[in-house]
C-alpha cells in the first residue's frame, strides 16, 4: 500500500489523544471515523474536535466551509465492526495498558480490511508485542503522536520485529501528509525516543523532590526562568499523572527498577487526581493552567544537570541502533518538547567531557546506575 490509497482513516479512543489524532486527519483531508467504548466518550470527543475547529475558524487558520466540510468526513462509533470495516490505515490511541492494546488489536485484526495497516500511539510499550495479537504483524507499526497533537510537530514512526519496509514507509509519509516532523524508529525500544531521553529526568526530579531538597513549584520556576515554556512538573500533568504513572511502571518493569514510580504518584493516581484532565494534580487546574511563581525558583538547581543525563540516556540509543543519527534525536526533542535545541546540540556547546564527568558525579550522589555515563559518552566520538 501507498500512502495515495489511504482515504479513511480510523481512531480507536476518543481521549486527549485519540479526538487530536482524528482532528489532525480530518485536517489533512481524509474521512474520518473515532470509536470509543461508550456513547458519551465519543461525543465528547467530536465537541472537542468542533471546539477546536471553531478556534482555528477564528484564527483565519480554516474557513466555516472547509470546517462543515471537515465535520460532514467525521463519523462517530461504538461499534468497532462498523468504524474500521472501510478503513484504510486505524490509529490506536487507547490507555497505556497493554492489555488493552491486545484486546483492541486482536479486534481490528479481525474487523479491518486486510490491506488496512494498524497503528500504535502507545507512549513506550513494545509494537513487536503488540503485534504478536495479529495474523499481519507487518502492517502493524508504531506511530507516536505528542500532545497536544494538533500542534506538537513529531510524530516518531516505529517499527516492530516483524513490520515491514513498506508499512514504515506508508506511516511515514502519512506522518508528512499530516504536516507533521517523522523520525524514523528503527528498533522497538522502551519509550522510543522521546520518552526515553527523557525518562532519567524523572528519576532525577523524583530522587530531589523526595529527600525534600526542592519543591515542584521551586522546580518548575527555575526551568520557566532559563526558557521551559512548561516545567517539569506541570507537564506531567498536563500529560496525565496515569499516563507517567503507568509509563515509569513499564519502563521500571523492562528496563530497569530505578525508574519505578514514586509513591506520591501512586498516591494521586488512586485519587483519581489525574492533573488538567481532572482539575488537580500536582497542582489546581480548576482555574485554568496553575500559575508558578517565578519567584520561588530554585537557584541553586542546575538545569544542565537534566541536559547531562538526557545527553547520556540518547547515547545509549545510538550505541543499540535505535535511531539511525544524533541528528533524528535532536530532531525528535525539539519537535516533541517544543524545546529550541536537541541535546547533541546543547552537549556540543557545553562539552562532552564535562557532561560525561556531571553524569559520574550524580550517579554517585544519588547511587543511580542509569546516569552512569556510556562509553559512547566518555569517548566523545558523537
Ligand atoms: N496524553 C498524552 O500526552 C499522550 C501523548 C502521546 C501518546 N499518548 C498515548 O496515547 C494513548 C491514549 O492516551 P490518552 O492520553 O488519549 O488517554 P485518555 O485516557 O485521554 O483516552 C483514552 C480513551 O480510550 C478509550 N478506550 C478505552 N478502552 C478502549 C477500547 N478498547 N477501544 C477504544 N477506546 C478505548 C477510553 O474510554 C478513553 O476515552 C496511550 O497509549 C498514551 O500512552 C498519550
Amino acid at each position: 500500500m501507498k500512502v495515495e490509497d489511504i482515504k479513511k482513516i480510523a481512531v480507536m479512543g476518543a481521549g486527549d489523544m485519540g479526538h487530536g489524532i482524528a482532528e489532525v486527519a480530518l485536517l489533512s483531508g481524509y474521512k474520518v471515523a473515532m470509536r470509543d467504548i461508550e456513547q458519551r466518550f465519543v461525543d465528547k470527543g467530536l465537541a472537542r474536535i468542533k471546539e477546536s475547529l471553531e478556534k482555528l475558524v477564528e484564527k483565519q487558520k480554516v474557513t466555516e466551509e472547509n470546517k462543515k466540510a471537515m465535520l460532514a468526513n467525521i463519523g462517530i462509533f461504538v461499534d468497532v465492526d462498523k468504524a474500521v470495516k472501510d478503513a484504510d490505515f486505524v490509529i490506536e490511541a487507547a490507555p497505556e495498558i497493554m492489555d488493552i492494546k491486545k484486546k483492541v488489536f486482536q479486534a481490528l485484526d479481525e474487523s479491518a480490511p486486510k490491506h488496512a495497516v494498524l497503528a500504535s500511539n502507545t507512549s513506550n510499550m513494545s509494537i513487536t508485542e503488540i503485534a504478536s495479537v495479529t495474523k499481519r504483524p507487518e502492517k502493524v507499526v508504531g506511530m507516536h503522536f505528542f500532545n497536544p497533537a494538533v500542534l506538537m510537530r513529531l510524530v516518531e514512526v516505529i517499527k516492530g520485529d516483524k513490520t515491514s519496509e513498506e508499512t514504515m514507509k506508508v506511516a511515514y509519509d502519512l506522518a508528512l501528509k499530516m504536516n507533521k516532523v517523522p523520525v524514523r524508529v528503527e528498533k522497538d525500544s522502551i519509550g522510543f525516543v522521546y520518552n526515553r531521553v527523557n525518562a532519567p529526568n524523572s528519576i532525577l526530579l523524583g530522587a530531589i523532590i523526595e529527600r525534600g531538597w526542592a519543591t515542584p513549584e521551586e522546580i518548575d520556576a527555575k526551568m520557566r526562568k532559563v526558557g521551559m515554556p512548561m516545567g517539569p512538573y506541570e507537564l506531567m500533568d498536563y500529560v496525565g499523572l496515569d499516563v507517567a504513572y503507568h509509563g515509569a511502571l513499564y519502563f521500571a518493569e523492562r528496563l530497569s527498577p530505578e525508574f519505578k514510580p514514586p509513591k506520591w504518584m501512586k498516591e494521586k493516581v488512586d485519587a483519581g487526581t489525574l492533573g488538567k484532565k481532572t482539575g488537580k494534580g500536582i497542582f489546581d487546574w480548576s482555574k485554568g493552567r496553575p500559575e508558578i511563581n517565578l519567584a520561588k525558583a530554585k537557584e541553586d538547581f542546575d538545569p544542565t544537570d537534566l541536559i547531562a543525563i538526557q545527553v547520556n540516556e540518547a547515547t545509549k540509543l545510538l550505541e543499540g541502533g535505535v535511531v539511525k543519527s544524533p541528528d533524528d534525536i535532536d530532531k525528535a526533542m525539539v519537535n516533541g518538547g517544543g524545546a529550541a535545541f536537541g541535546p547533541f546540540q546543547l552537549a556540543t556547546g557545553i562539552g562532552y567531557d564535562k557532561i560525561a564527568k556531571r553524569c559520574e558525579e550524580l550517579a554517585k550522589k544519588f547511587g543511580v546506575k542509569a546516569f552512569e555515563p556510556t562509553k559512547t559518552l566518555k569517548s566523545g566520538k558523537i
